[in-house]
């Protein structure tokens, strides 16, 4: 089979091993199953349409509409514990500019390779991380919950998703590491955290499903040699790094591009989702905000149809309930 390089991305000619090796070499995740099922509402930074982003009020909020997975980005403490958030840098997400005991830790770093003046996650221990409060970061969305939530621990949100999983409710875990590349450089080992995190967590034994996510090549091409996990190596509307095919899929299970990657495709969204499905990808587009429809639906529920109807494999959203909503109302099993 040839491949061929996308404009943007590449997509995958990656034939049928990389589904084969999930079967074979992976915990019980479930990917094998989830491409012929209904597609997977992955609640991003928890139910963050509705709770500040990132804290367990927004994670069991999305649990309790149904969603299938929840998504914490993570970062790590001083101390070497991992907590979600989804920079390193607190001021967007949290009350920390408010707290005069942290105002000396206030500093100039790199951050997603911009020099930022802040107050960074890998500056502070636990127990101070932990007398933070988490704020609503996006205007327009409902305040009144800011300064009640705390910043959780990766391991506080494995412990949640066991929890939910011995109810009987089947619930996954998405994590991505954000920043590994510049906390590598400041001398965080992430990838060995959130290995060790998952072991210690078991969930393969209780069934539940995780991916592994990031936008970095090198972290997932190091995870795979070290692990078993589902990867999904995130795309961004533009890069340039020349990921070819045979490259991403010799380490990855997935893929997920921003929505409007797949949408605008210049042979079409179905060439795309075809292309990627034959290289045996999953393909899980992001972010649906229901406060920030795509250009080209009038509602939130004509672009999650769209993206249902195409046939993507799942979808980051803020606001799982609608899309649980569409999702259930347009594909039932
Ligand atoms: O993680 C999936 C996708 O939403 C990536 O974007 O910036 O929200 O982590 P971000
Ligand atoms: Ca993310």
């Amino acid at each position: 089979m040839q491949s061929r390089i996308l404009p943007g991305l590449v997509l995958l000619l990656f034939a049928a091993a990389c589904s084969a090796a999930v079967d074979a070499d992976s915990p019980d995740t479930g990917i094998a199953e989830t491409r012929s099922k209904t597609p997977l509402i992955i609640a991003h930074r928890g139910a963050s349409g509705l709770y500040p982003e990132h804290t367990l009020a927004a994670y069991e909020a999305a649990i309790d509409m149904g969603a299938d997975f929840i998504e914490p980005d993570l970062v790590i403490t001083r101390d070497g514990h991992l907590v979600a958030r989804h920079e390193r840098y607190l001021s967007r997400s949290t009350n920390v500019a408010d707290l005069p005991e942290f105002a000396d830790r206030r500093t100039t770093k790199t951050a997603g390779g911009q020099m930022r003046e802040d107050w960074f996650v890998e500056d502070f221990t636990l127990a101070e991380i932990k007398s933070l409060r988490a704020r609503q970061p996006y205007e327009g969305r409902d305040t009144s919950y800011d300064d009640q939530f705390a910043i959780p621990t990766f391991t506080e949100i494995l412990g949640l998703v066991a929890i939910t999983n011995q109810t009987g409710q089947t619930l996954g875990v998405y994590p991505e590491l954000k920043g590994p590349a510049e906390l590598a450089a400041l001398g965080f080992d992430v990838e060995t955290a959130i290995l060790d995190a998952l072991a210690a967590a078991d969930l393969a034994s209780i069934g539940a499903p995780v991916f592994i996510q990031s936008f970095h090549p090198a972290t997932l091409r190091s995870l795979d040699t070290k692990a078993d996990w589902p990867l999904v190596q995130l795309l961004p509307a533009t890069t340039s790094e020349k990921l070819t095919p045979e490259t991403i899929a010799a380490y990855a299970d997935g893929i997920g591009p921003w929505k409007q990657v797949v949408m605008q495709f210049s042979d079409g969204p179905e060439a795309y989702l075809e292309m990627a499905h034959e290289a045996g990808l999953v393909v899980h587009t992001y972010t649906y905000r229901d406060d920030v429809v795509a250009p080209g639906y009038e509602t939130i529920e004509d672009e999650l149809s769209a993206a249902f109807d195409l046939g993507v494999d799942g979808i980051f959203t803020d606001f799982p309930d609608t899309a649980l909503a569409v999702r259930d109302g347009a594909s039932p099993d």
